[in-house]
C-alpha cells in the first residue's frame, strides 16, 4: 500500500479567495488519459544524464569514483568519468534500451487514426512523432506514424521544427498538420513535427513514439511561424483550462484535461503563480526543509519548474548536499553520476516551497529512485536517490519523482500551478 503523508503547511498568510466556478458550456468537456509507468527499468544515472542534456547542463566534475561500488548497468556518465557504454552486466529488470530512459510515464493517443504512445512533456512545447520518413533501420521496434496513410494529414510545406537538447539528443525536420485524438477529444489541424533526423539515443527508447509538449507557446520551435502549444489549443474546448496530473509510482496514473477532481486529493490545493515568459511552468520556490530541520531560504529567489518529461528532481547543490548529509552512508559517486546510499538507509522527508507561502513535503520513502548496484565490500544493495543536483542551472526541475507524490494542477488561468496531497 502506498502511504502518502505529503503535507502542505501554510507558511505565512492564509489562502486566497476561492475562485468563482467556471460556467460550463455544453460543447466543453474534460477527459482523461492513462499515464502508464512504462517500465520499471529506467536507469537513474541515465535519466540524470538525459535531463542534463535537455537543459544544457554541463555537470561539474565532482565526487568520488568509488572502488567498492559496482553499478548494475554501466553507461557513459555525464559526470567526469571516461566509462564507455557497455552492455548491462546484469540482465533481468534492466534492459539496454531502458538505459536511455528519461520520463517515466507514457500515454496513448491517435494521430490521423494511428495509435501511438507518447510522453506528455510540460517541459517543452512541440508535438513530434517517430514517422515513416525516418530511415527504416533507425526505427526498429518503434511504432511509426505514416503521413501517407492518413487521410487527414496536410503538409506544412516550408515549415520546420528543431528541438535540440544538446549534441546527442535532437529531433528536427518538416511539419504537417493532422487530427489528434487524446482521451476521446479531437483536435484538428494540430501542427506535428515529422522529424527526418532523430538522435539514436531518443529512438532507442521504444517505449515512447514521440512527445506532446504541454509547455507554453514561447518554447515552440516551428519556423517560420511559431505554432500554438497543444495545451493552449485544447484549452478552448475544455471545461476549465487545466491539466491535472495524478501520477503514481506503482500503477496506472492519469493525466486529466479540463477538470480538477476533488476526489483525488485531500486538504487544499495550494497555488503558486507561474511565470510563463520562458515557456516553462516556472514558479518561485525559495524555501526548503530537510526532515524536521529548520526552514531555510535560498540566497537568491530560486525558480523551479514542474516537468512531467523528466524523471528525477534536480535541486540546488546545497539542498542536495544537506539532504544526503541526513542519509546514513550516502555518498556522491561519479560512477553513478549522483548520490547513492545503502538501500537500507532511512530517507528523511523533504519540504520545498510552492510559491512564497506554502511548503510541500515529499515523504522520504518516495524519494528513493531505485537500486543501482552493489557494495562490493559488504554485498549490500546500493540505491540511487530521486533527488540529484541541478549542477548550477538557474532553475530547479521537479520531475516525476516529485510529481508522483502529489496531485498537481497545471492551470492556464493566471497561469498557476496547484499542489495537494493525493488521497
Ligand atoms: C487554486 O486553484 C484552483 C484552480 O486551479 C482553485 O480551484 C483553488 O480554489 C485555488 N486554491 C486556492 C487556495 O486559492
Ligand atoms: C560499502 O560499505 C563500506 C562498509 O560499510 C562503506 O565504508 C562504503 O562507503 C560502502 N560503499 C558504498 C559505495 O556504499
Ligand atoms: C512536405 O513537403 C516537403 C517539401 O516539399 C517535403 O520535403 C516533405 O517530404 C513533405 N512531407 C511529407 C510528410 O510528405
Ligand atoms: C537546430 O538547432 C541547433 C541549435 O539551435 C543548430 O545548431 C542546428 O544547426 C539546427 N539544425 C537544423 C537542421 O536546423
Ligand atoms: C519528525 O517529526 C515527526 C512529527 O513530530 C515525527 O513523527 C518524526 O519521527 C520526526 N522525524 C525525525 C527523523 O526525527
Ligand atoms: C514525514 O512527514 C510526515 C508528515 O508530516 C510525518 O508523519 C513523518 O513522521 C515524517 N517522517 C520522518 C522520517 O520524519
Amino acid at each position: 500500500m502506498r502511504i502518502l503523508q505529503s503535507a502542505l503547511i501554510v507558511l505565512g498568510f492564509g489562502y486566497g479567495v476561492v475562485s468563482a466556478p467556471t460556467l460550463k458550456q455544453p460543447e466543453r468537456r474534460s477527459f482523461k488519459v492513462e499515464a502508464v509507468r512504462r517500465s520499471n527499468s529506467i536507469y537513474g544515472p541515465a535519466a540524470l544524464r538525459k535531463a542534463y542534456v535537455k537543459y544544457g547542463i554541463v555537470a561539474s566534475d565532482i565526487g568520488l569514483d568509488l572502488d567498492d561500488f559496482e553499478p548494475s548497468v554501466k553507461v557513459a556518465a555525464a559526470v567526469g568519468t571516461e566509462s564507455k557504454v557497455e552492455e548491462p552486466e546484469l540482465t533481468g529488470a534492466v534492459s539496454a534500451k531502458s538505459v536511455e530512459g528519461d520520463a517515466s510515464f507514457v500515454s496513448p493517443i491517435t494521430i490521423g487514426g494511428q495509435q501511438l504512445t507518447v510522453t506528455f512533456d510540460t517541459g517543452s512545447s512541440d508535438v513530434w512523432v517517430v514517422n515513416t520518413q525516418l530511415p527504416k533501420d533507425s526505427i526498429e521496434g518503434q511504432t511509426a506514424y505514416s503521413p501517407t496513410k492518413s487521410t487527414t494529414f496536410k503538409n506544412m510545406t516550408g515549415s520546420t521544427f528543431n528541438i535540440t537538447y544538446g549534441d546527442d539528443s535532437y529531433a528536427y525536420g518538416g511539419v504537417g498538420t493532422d487530427t489528434i485524438n487524446v482521451g476521446g477529444v479531437t483536435v484538428t489541424g494540430q501542427a506535428i513535427g515529422l522529424p527526418t533526423a532523430v538522435a539514436s539515443s531518443i529512438l532507442d527508447d521504444t517505449h515512447s513514439n514521440g512527445l506532446v509538449g504541454l509547455g507554453f507557446t514561447s518554447l515552440n520551435t516551428v519556423k517560420p511561424t511559431q505554432q500554438k502549444s497543444f495545451f493552449e489549443t485544447i484549452a478552448d474546448v475544455l471545461d476549465e483550462p487545466v491539466l491535472s496530473a495524478s501520477l503514481v509510482s506503482d500503477g496506472v496514473g492519469q493525466y486529466e484535461f479540463g477538470t480538477v477532481d476533488k476526489s483525488k486529493y485531500k486538504g487544499n490545493l495550494v497555488n503558486a503563480t507561474v511565470d510563463s515568459s520562458g515557456g516553462f511552468w516556472k514558479f518561485e520556490s525559495s524555501y526548503y526543509r530537510v526532515g524536521n530541520g529548520t526552514l531555510k531560504k535560498h540566497d537568491d529567489a530560486t525558480s523551479t519548474i514542474a516537468d512531467t518529461g523528466t524523471s528525477l528532481m534536480l535541486l540546488e547543490q546545497t539542498v542536495v548536499d544537506e539532504y544526503y548529509a541526513e542519509v546514513k552512508g550516502a555518498q556522491f559517486a561519479t560512477s553513478a553520476s549522483g548520490y547513492i546510499y545503502p538501500c537500507s538507509a532511512e530517507l528523511p522527508n523533504l519540504s520545498i516551497a510552492i510559491g512564497p507561502q506554502h511548503l510541500a513535503t515529499i515523504p522520504g520513502d518516495l524519494i528513493n529512485f531505485q537500486e543501482v548496484g552493489t557494495n562490493t565490500t559488504t554485498g549490500e544493495a546500493v540505491c540511487y536517490g530521486g533527488i540529484q543536483s541541478n549542477s548550477g542551472l538557474d532553475m530547479q526541475i521537479l520531475g516525476d519523482a516529485f510529481l508522483k507524490a502529489f496531485y498537481v494542477v497545471f492551470d492556464l488561468r493566471g497561469p498557476s500551478i496547484g499542489v495537494a496531497s493525493p488521497v
